[in-house]
């Protein structure tokens, strides 16, 4: 069994570029129960790369922040957060993955809580993201994080699959929804 993993002895999240493609697509890999879940199929190379571009129309890449949380075996988590998105204020994590192998450590709690005070020192007064609803252990995850039920969305195509998402939000203390 892997040792217990003690957040405050990591390096900080920092911000990764397409030129840390591979090392998501190495994490991706050893996420094939999630992909599974989502798509029907393990992830391939261009899911790496698509994590770097796949911004709605009327927003730019240079609007989404990816970040990426390293360990002594590489990347164990990766994030990807669009701002003002879909308006002034309202910040749209649209994906955050924790390495399989070290779920239910306290790593994804204390990853989105360096993300959300990032972003709030950016002007971010409302968080959003929508869940898979056949996800329930990550809604749950989300739950527990204070994150409240917006609306249910779908059916969207997933590769070979279909899903309904449900959207959740979050509004951030000490500000007020734009
Ligand atoms: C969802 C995910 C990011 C959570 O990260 P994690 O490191 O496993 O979560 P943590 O260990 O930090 O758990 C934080 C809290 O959520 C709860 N939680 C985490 N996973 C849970 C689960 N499967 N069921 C119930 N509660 C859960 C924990 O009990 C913990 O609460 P606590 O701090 O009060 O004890 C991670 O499991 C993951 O990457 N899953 C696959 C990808 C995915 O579903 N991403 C989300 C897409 S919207």
């Amino acid at each position: 069994m892997m040792p217990l993993l003690d957040a405050a002895t990591h390096e900080p999240p920092s911000i990764l570029t397409e030129s840390d493609t591979g090392e998501v697509a190495d994490l991706y890999a050893r996420c094939t129960d999630y992909f599974m879940l989502q798509d029907g199929e393990p992830a391939t190379l261009a899911d790496a790369i698509e994590l770097f571009r796949d911004v709605p129309e009327e927003k730019s890449a240079v609007d989404q922040t990816v970040m990426g949380w390293r360990d002594q075996n590489g990347l164990m988590a990766v994030t990807a957060i669009l701002r003002d998105y879909p308006s002034d204020g309202v910040w749209y994590l649209g994906f955050m993955l924790v390495d399989a192998a070290a779920r239910g450590r306290g790593i994804g709690r204390s990853f989105y809580d360096t993300i959300e005070q990032w972003a709030v020192d950016r002007g971010a007064q409302e968080i959003r993201l929508a869940v898979l609803e056949v996800n329930a252990a990550a809604e749950r995850f989300w739950r527990s994080l204070g994150y409240r039920e917006l609306r249910r969305v779908g059916p969207d195509k997933f590769k070979a699959r279909s899903h309904h998402r449900v959207e959740l939000c979050r509004l951030l203390s000490g500000n007020l929804p734009a």
